[in-house]
């Protein structure tokens, strides 16, 4: 019994040390310490033994059980560790070596301009209210006093979607936020602005592509005047182009504003003196507005005998243009990484 046990050891371990594999590992475990391997057949048989010789024959058999348990843990950790090591070695790593940077992503220019204008509109109490890109014939147009075949649709070539009996259109400018805003506010007072995709059936150039947002602002209120609008434009324009910045108002005419005008601001490049960007002008043109029409405020809900107010659109990827020297608007959308990777 002591010799088969001394032959077991000596065969166990010598069976163990070419295993380099843990599949091969596994099959020694069963056979030589698995519930019904060569160490537990010999354990068996103790029982069988003279008593006198059971006492020796038991501590032996522990002996080679721990011996070939603490063998086993060994070349678990061994070959654990070899693997290691040739990974290592396969996958050279050197950690010394500078990192990738990390590309950043970015806010589209756009992006940031309106945010921009969302601050400055916003410290000076104006709301953001959004309102729908599909809109009816009525809202675009006729509640905004151009009524059908008036010569001043030839402004905005108009995407109709669906010719039923109620026209309906990508809206052309964001002014028929104008009317939603004063029927969703009546009769409280009113400072809004109205930012969102319009849409107009054009030929796309470097100035006009047939997608674009605008933000439009609205104040309603009792004995907004004029004046209101002028100083609130002057402001505008020194927040967004700077303390300094110099403006000139010029008359003009839309059909929703009474008296209507175009802001222009000094060349922020050339300071007057003309340009490329104004074009020689000394001026860039910024925004249309203008007192809202009597005839608007009444569809809105408003008396005009009561109430007045005016209104403003402008174009935040002109704005951009301008302040970036941007030459060609179809940049915008061209998801050209060239382009964005600039701001
Ligand atoms: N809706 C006009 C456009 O798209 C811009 C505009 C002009 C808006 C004057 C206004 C305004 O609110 O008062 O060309």
């Amino acid at each position: 019994m002591l010799d088969n046990l001394n032959q077991l050891r000596d065969d166990a371990l010598s069976a163990l040390s070419p295993i380099w594999d843990e599949q091969q590992l596994e099959e020694w475990r069963i056979k030589y310490l698995g519930r019904k391997g060569a160490l537990a057949a010999q354990m068996e048989q103790l029982g069988a033994i003279p008593k006198e010789q059971r006492a020796a024959a038991g501590k032996l058999a522990n002996e080679v059980k721990n011996a070939l348990e603490t063998a086993y843990e060994a070349k678990v950790g061994a070959i654990k560790q070899r693997a290691l090591s040739e990974s290592l070695e396969a996958e050279p790593l050197d950690v010394t070596l500078p990192g990738r940077p990390v590309a950043h992503g970015r806010l589209h220019p756009v992006t940031t301009t309106m945010r921009e204008l969302y601050r400055i509109w916003g410290d000076m109490g104006f709301q953001v209210f959004r309102t729908r890109e599909i809109e009816t014939d009525e809202m675009n147009f006729q509640l905004l006093n151009i009524p059908p075949f008036h010569p001043a649709r030839d402004n905005w070539s108009t995407f109709y979607i669906a010719d039923t009996e109620e026209r309906v259109l990508l809206r052309t400018h964001t002014s028929p936020g104008q009317i939603r805003a004063m029927r969703a506010m009546h009769p409280n007072p009113i400072r809004v602005i109205l930012p969102g995709m319009c849409y107009r059936y054009e030929q796309i150039t470097a100035r006009s592509e047939i997608q674009f947002p605008q933000i439009e602002g609205l104040a309603v209120g009792h004995n907004i005047t004029f004046a209101d609008l002028l100083g609130t434009m002057t402001e505008f324009a020194r927040r967004m182009f700077g303390e300094n910045a110099k403006v000139r108002f010029r008359a003009d005419h839309f059909p929703f504003t009474e008296p209507s005008m175009e802001l222009d601001v000094e060349c922020f490049l050339c300071k007057g003196a003309g340009c490329g960007v104004c074009k020689y002008t000394g001026w860039l043109e910024i925004l249309g507005s203008g007192m809202v029409h009597p005839d608007v405020l009444r569809n809105g809900g408003y008396d005009p005998a009561e109430w007045s107010g005016f209104a403003f659109g402008m174009g935040p990827q002109r704005i951009a243009m301008l302040k970036h020297d941007i030459k060609d608007i179809r940049y915008f959308w061209g998801n050209d990484l060239r382009f964005l990777e600039q701001f």
